[in-house]
């Protein structure tokens, strides 16, 4: 056990996950549960950084989201479930982290304008959204974690992260913090309803736990490839997004019959949707199910963080004493 190496990742509170965060995050980070010591957690605070202004309800969103995450099987008997916001030590480790890094290393954050253009309707002119990638690198080298499984837009983050994580060791003579390597999570982008990438904000999402009448309308009205008019009209499976389903929920002999029908206008895009609706609501109700046992449970879904955040803490805990010692604090 000691041996093992150790992740940790973190999610804003967005609320119910979609089909997008369960292949593209989620199934990676319960992949990682038999290898390594897995540390997850509820990035509450790095929600206001874009939300201060309106934060919505990010208690009930944090319980939505842990709700997904266990019903789709981060197992909290094998990982550090917990919330940040419940860490204090992620905050403590944060100002000392903010005293040593340069402010240019921030300003030239790629993400850091993106996001600013991309979100212009909110005033992100603030030192806590151009501090984003501070606070993310104290909450995952106040773990000393090895490893960061994320999406590629992270990478930034994570190569500031090993950044500061050195800095720190070189100013303080230190060897206390390991520098983590971003463990990429490769998966295809898989599209919304629309064609578009999958996203709360394009409205366009099939969500984990939808029930079967949503998965079946939903898929009913996506799109298909737009050159496929008429029923006779022969398709084309690589620009299709129903097609780009059927590669991950259906069985290969499906896949085939389908590229094909599709090709030969063998088949049309109503049957071709059905098999799908078929074989996405066969790999859901299980999810759904374990999600409608735990709602009902919320003693126990209560004790599930009280205990994630208590391990959490205890390993903060420990880091601080040596970063501490190590500044002379
Ligand atoms: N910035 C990440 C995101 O938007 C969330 C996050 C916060 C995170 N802290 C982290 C991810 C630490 C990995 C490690 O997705
Ligand atoms: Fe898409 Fe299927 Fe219609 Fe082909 S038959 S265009 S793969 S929905």
């Amino acid at each position: 056990m000691a041996d093992k190496k150790r992740v940790l990742s973190g999610m804003r509170p967005t609320g119910r996950l979609h089909l997008g965060n369960l292949h593209g995050a989620l199934e990676n980070w319960v992949n990682l549960q038999d290898q390594y010591e897995c540390f997850y957690f509820i990035a509450d605070w790095h929600a206001l950084t874009t939300d201060y202004a309106s934060p919505g309800d990010i208690r009930e969103n944090s319980r939505q989201m842990l709700l997904d995450w266990l019903s789709a099987g981060l197992d909290p008997n094998r990982s550090t479930l917990f919330i940040q916001s419940d860490v204090k030590e992620h905050a403590e480790l944060y100002l000392l982290l903010a005293m040593i890094t340069p402010l240019a290393w921030l300003e030239r954050n790629p993400t850091y304008k993106e996001q600013q253009q991309q979100l212009d309707q909110k005033d992100l002119g603030t030192y806590g959204f151009l501090g984003y990638p501070v606070l993310q690198a104290a909450d995952i080298i106040v773990y000393r974690a090895n490893g960061v499984p994320v999406g590629k837009d992270q990478l930034p983050h994570i190569e500031l992260t090993r950044e500061i994580a050195r800095r720190f060791n070189f100013l303080y003579k230190s060897e206390i913090f390991p520098v983590p390597d971003g463990l990429l999570t490769q998966s295809p982008v898989l599209p919304g309803l629309d064609g578009r990438k999958m996203s709360k904000s394009y409205g366009n999402c099939i969500f984990i736990t939808d029930s079967e009448k949503d998965i079946a309308e939903k898929i009913l009205r996506m799109m298909t490839d737009p050159q496929r008019i008429r029923r006779n009209d022969p398709g084309d499976p690589e620009v299709c997004p129903v097609f780009a389903y059927h590669k991950l929920y259906s069985s290969p002999s499906e896949i085939e019959e389908v590229a094909h029908g599709c090709r030969t206008a063998g088949i049309g895009c109503v049957d071709c949707k059905k098999i799908l609706i078929k074989n996405v609501a066969a790999r859901l109700a299980p999810v759904r199910q374990k999600r409608a046992q735990l709602e009902n449970d919320v003693e126990g879904l209560r004790d599930i963080i009280a205990r994630g955040n208590a391990r959490a803490a205890r390993e903060a805990a420990a880091t601080m004493e040596l970063v501490r010692a190590a500044i002379g604090i």
